[in-house]
C-alpha cells in the first residue's frame, strides 16, 4: 500500500505544469482519502470534479508529467485478479440456506431434536464479500478473502484502507490471544454506492450495477490505492478461534470484538428496531425474521437475509459440521427483490449537467416493499445490451435504496426498437456524444431548462462570479417564478425587485442585497467569467490559462481550436470543448447577451519584446527537481524571455540544478550569474 495521503497544503502559485500536476495529484488523493477512508469529505463533489478535470486536462497536454498512479486513472477501473494467495488456517465454511419459513423451522426442529431447546441469536446477513483478518500480538498481519474456503486472496494492504478495520487492537482489559482470527464482511453502503455512481455518471464513465460486486471488485485490486478510492466499509461477526480467547458464545464474541475495536452487528443495528439478542423457540425465530424483513429497506446497507446462530459454542460443537456447512448456523434468506413487469415506454431525462439518461417507464410493480414505476437505463449501450424494446416484459430488481434496475428482458413484446432521439427533449438542442464518454449530453448548458439550476449555481458560485445570496432553493424560486430563465437574466433582476420581494421568505432586504451582489459582479476577471460559463473540462486553472491567451470575451469567441491547443496547459480535448461550447447555437447568443452586462477586466496579451523576462536569456543545467526543463523553459518564454541550451556571455542567468557540470563551470568562467531553482521560482 502506498503511504497514507497527507494534506496537500496550499496550492502553488506557479503556473508550472509539473508543480500543478503534483499538487492536484496530492490534493485529489487526499480528498479521496478523506471521502472514502475517513468518510469526512472536505470539499464538495463539484469542487472535487473541477480539480479532477484540471488534472485530466494537464495530463492530456503533458502525459510525461503525469504520475503513473494518478487519481485520474483509477476511477472506474475494473477489478483485476493476480493477488497472492492466503491460506485459511481454519476453513471458511458456507452456511445452509433456508428460502422460506418452513425450511427455517425444519432446521430448528432438526437441531432441537438433537440437543433440545437451543439459545439462538440473529444477525443481519450482510450482502458483501466475506473476509478474514489475522492479528498477531494485537497487530493486523494478514487479511484475505474467502476464496474457496481454504485459500483466498491476500488483500492485506487493501483491507487497511477501510476505516473500520483496526490495524491495532484496542488495548483493553480484554486480553487478545497471540493470534486472533476475525471474520466478517466488506461491503459498500447504499448511499456511498449511489454517490459513487452519480459521480461516474457525471464524469461520463460506466456506472456499477450493484454494491456487492463493486465491493468485491474494489477490494480485490492489485493496487490498494484503488481500493482506498472506493467507499468500502466492513463489519465483523465471527471469531474463528474463540477457544484461544476464552469465549463461550456468539454474544460473548460480539462483545469481545467490540472491545477490541471492531464494528459489529451491535453497531450496525444501533438506532434500528433490531437488536442482537438471544432467544429460544420457533415463534421468536419467525418474529425476528419478520422484523428483519420489515427493516431491510430501512437499513443503510444491503442485507439479503438473517443469519441464525446457535449462541453457545459448546452446543455448536455438539451439533458439529455436516457436508461442509455447520449445523449450528442458518442463512434465512429474504425472497429476492425481483419482479416482472412491462416496460411501457422509454423516456429521456436530462440531468443538471446535461447528461441525457434513458429511463424505462414501468407498469407499477411492488419490489421489496416499494412500488417501482421507472428504472434508469443509464445510456444507449445499456438499452442495446438488454435488447430492450418498449412493450417488453422485463425482470426488475431493486437493491435497497439503490435505484431500480432492469435486469433482463423476459418476454419480448414485439415492439419497435427504441431510437435514441437526436435532440434534447427539454430544449430541442442537438445532442452530442463525446468520443471519450458513454453519456449523451445536451450541450445547451446555459439555456436548457433542465440544466438551468446547475448552470446558475455554478455561474454564481464563490470561485466563479461570486454572487452571494443565491442558495439552490433561492435560484429555484427565481426560476419557478419565471424571473430568471438564464444566467443573463440575473442582470435584469434589478428591474424585477417588486416581484422578488413577493417571493416566499424574501422581502426587501434580501432582494436588495442580492441586487447589490449582482451589480458587484459586473467586472469579474476574464478568468472567472470563462470559468463561470461552466464549459466542460474548464476548471479555474484552465480558465486562467485561456483568459491569458484570448484577452477578452471577443477574443474567446474568436479563438480557434488550434489557437487554444497552443496554450501551455490546454490540450485538444479542452480546446474542442471550448470552441464547441461558445459556438453552440444557444450558448453563443447567451454569451453575447452576458457581454452586454458584464465587462471582464481586460487581460493584456503579451506582444514580442514585452514581459518580465524580455531581452533575457536563461540556461538550465543539472537535474531540476521542482520543474521539468521543458516547463522551466516554457515559463521563461511565457514571460517574454529566451531559453537557450548553451552558455555565452549574453546569458542572463544560468539556473543550476543538482549535479550541474560543464555549463556551470562555463558560467563561472564567463562571470554569468548562477542561480538556484528556488531563486528562479522567486523571479517568476
Ligand atoms: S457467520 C461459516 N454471520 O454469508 C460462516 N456470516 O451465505 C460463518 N454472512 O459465508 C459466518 N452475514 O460470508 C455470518 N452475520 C453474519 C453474516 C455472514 C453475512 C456471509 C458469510 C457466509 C455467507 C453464507
Amino acid at each position: 500500500m502506498g503511504p497514507e495521503p497527507t494534506s496537500p497544503g496550499a496550492r502553488p502559485k506557479l503556473k508550472d505544469a509539473q508543480a500543478q500536476i503534483d499538487w492536484l495529484t496530492a490534493a485529489l488523493r487526499w480528498y479521496n482519502h478523506l471521502y472514502y477512508a475517513k468518510a469526512q469529505p472536505e470539499i464538495s463533489d463539484a469542487d472535487f470534479d473541477a480539480l479532477m478535470r484540471e488534472l485530466e486536462a494537464l495530463e492530456k497536454k503533458y502525459p510525461l508529467l503525469a504520475h503513473a498512479d494518478s487519481p485520474t486513472r483509477m476511477v472506474g477501473a475494473g477489478a483485476r485478479s493476480g493477488l497472492p494467495p492466503m491460506e485459511h488456517r481454519i476453513p471458511m465454511l458456507s452456511i445452509e440456506n433456508a428460502m422460506n419459513e418452513a425450511e427455517a423451522l425444519a432446521w430448528l426442529k432438526r437441531i432441537s431434536d438433537d440437543v433440545g431447546d437451543v439459545e439462538l441469536i440473529c444477525e443481519p446477513k450482510y450482502d458483501g464479500l466475506s473476509c478474514e483478518l489475522v492479528y498477531e500480538n494485537g497487530t493486523l498481519k494478514l487479511a484475505g478473502t474467502r476464496g474457496d474456503g481454504k485459500t483466498g486472496e491476500d488483500v492485506t494492504p487493501n483491507i487497511k484502507t477501510i476505516a473500520s478495520v483496526p490495524v491495532h487492537l484496542n488495548d483493553t482489559s480484554r486480553k487478545a490471544p497471540r493470534r486472533l482470527e476475525i471474520r466478517g464482511e466488506v461491503y459498500i453502503a447504499k448511499s456511498d454506492f449511489a454517490k459513487l455512481n452519480e459521480r461516474l455518471e457525471r464524469e461520463g464513465l460506466k456506472t456499477y450495477v450493484n454494491p456487492r460486486n463493486t465491493a468485491s471488485g474494489s477490494l480485490r485490486q492489485i493496487d490498494a490505492r484503488i481500493s482506498a478510492q472506493r467507499p468500502l466499509s466492513a463489519v465483523w461477526y465471527q471469531v474463528a478461534n474463540p477457544e484461544d480467547c476464552g469465549l463461550t458464545s456468539v454474544k460473548g464474541a460480539i462483545a469481545a470484538m467490540r472491545d477490541w475495536g471492531f464494528r459489529t452487528s451491535a453497531e450496525m443495528l444501533a438506532g434500528t428496531k433490531l437488536k442482537v439478542q438471544t432467544f429460544t423457540g420457533a415463534e421468536k425465530l419467525l418474529e425476528q425474521y419478520r422484523a428483519y424483513a420489515g427493516q431491510r429497506n430501512e437499513l443503510p446497507y444491503e442485507i439479503d437475509g438473517m443469519v441464525v446462530k446457535v449462541n453457545d459454542f459448546a452446543v455448536q460443537s455438539e451439533l458439529g459440521v455436516r457436508s461442509k456447512s455447520p449445523r449450528y448456523l442458518l442463512a434465512f434468506k429474504f425472497p429476492p427483490q425481483e419482479r416482472e413487469t412491462v416496460c411501457e415506454r422509454i423516456e429521456l431525462q436530462v440531468g443538471r449537467t446535461g447528461a441525457v439518461t434513458p429511463v424505462a417507464i414501468l407498469a407499477p410493480v411492488k419490489v421489496g416493499g416499494v412500488t417501482v414505476t421507472h428504472a434508469s437505463l443509464h445510456n444507449a449501450d445499456e438499452i442495446e445490451r438488454l435488447g430492450l424494446k418498449p412493450g417488453d416484459t422485463v425482470m426488475v430488481h431493486r437493491a435497497g435504496d439503490v435505484i431500480p434496475q432492469v435486469l433482463k428482458v423476459t418476454n419480448p413484446g414485439g415492439g419497435n426498437a427504441f431510437k435514441f432521439p437526436k435532440r434534447c427533449p427539454r430544449c430541442d438542442s442537438e445532442l452530442v456524444k463525446l468520443a471519450d464518454e458513454v453519456v449523451i449530453r445536451c450541450p445547451n448548458h446555459l439555456g436548457c431548462p433542465a440544466q438551468m439550476l446547475g448552470a446558475i449555481e455554478h455561474f454564481t458560485s464563490r470561485t466563479a462570479m461570486n454572487i452571494e445570496g443565491l442558495a439552490e432553493k433561492n435560484i429555484q424560486q427565481l426560476i419557478d417564478a419565471g424571473l430568471v430563465k438564464s444566467t443573463a437574466d440575473l442582470y435584469a433582476l434589478k428591474n424585477k425587485r417588486d416581484a422578488m420581494i413577493e417571493l416566499e421568505r424574501w422581502g426587501e432586504k434580501k432582494a436588495d442585497k442580492l441586487i447589490a451582489e449582482i451589480e458587484k459582479s459586473r467586472t469579474p476577471t476574464l478568468a472567472r467569467f470563462i470559468y463561470a460559463l461552466g464549459i466542460r473540462n474548464v476548471g479555474e486553472t484552465v480558465a486562467g490559462l485561456i483568459a491569458g491567451d484570448v484577452g477578452s470575451i471577443d477574443g474567446l469567441m474568436a479563438a480557434t481550436e488550434e489557437q487554444l491547443n497552443d496554450i501551455d496547459g490546454v490540450g485538444p480535448v479542452i480546446a474542442g470543448s471550448v470552441v464547441r461550447f461558445v459556438h453552440d447555437e444557444h450558448n453563443e447568443p447567451l454569451i453575447r447577451q452576458l457581454q452586454r452586462h458584464v465587462s471582464p477586466q481586460a487581460v493584456k496579451k503579451m506582444a514580442a519584446g514585452e514581459g518580465k523576462f524580455a531581452g533575457m536569456t536563461f540556461v538550465f543545467t543539472g537535474a531540476l527537481t521542482k520543474f521539468t526543463r521543458e516547463y522551466a523553459e516554457a515559463m521563461v518564454r511565457d514571460r517574454g524571455g529566451k531559453a537557450s541550451g548553451s552558455v555565452s556571455k549574453n546569458t542572463s542567468y544560468v539556473v543550476a540544478g543538482e549535479k550541474a557540470g560543464s555549463k556551470l563551470k562555463k558560467a563561472n568562467e564567463l562571470g554569468v550569474k548562477v542561480i538556484s531553482e528556488d531563486d528562479f521560482a522567486a523571479l517568476l
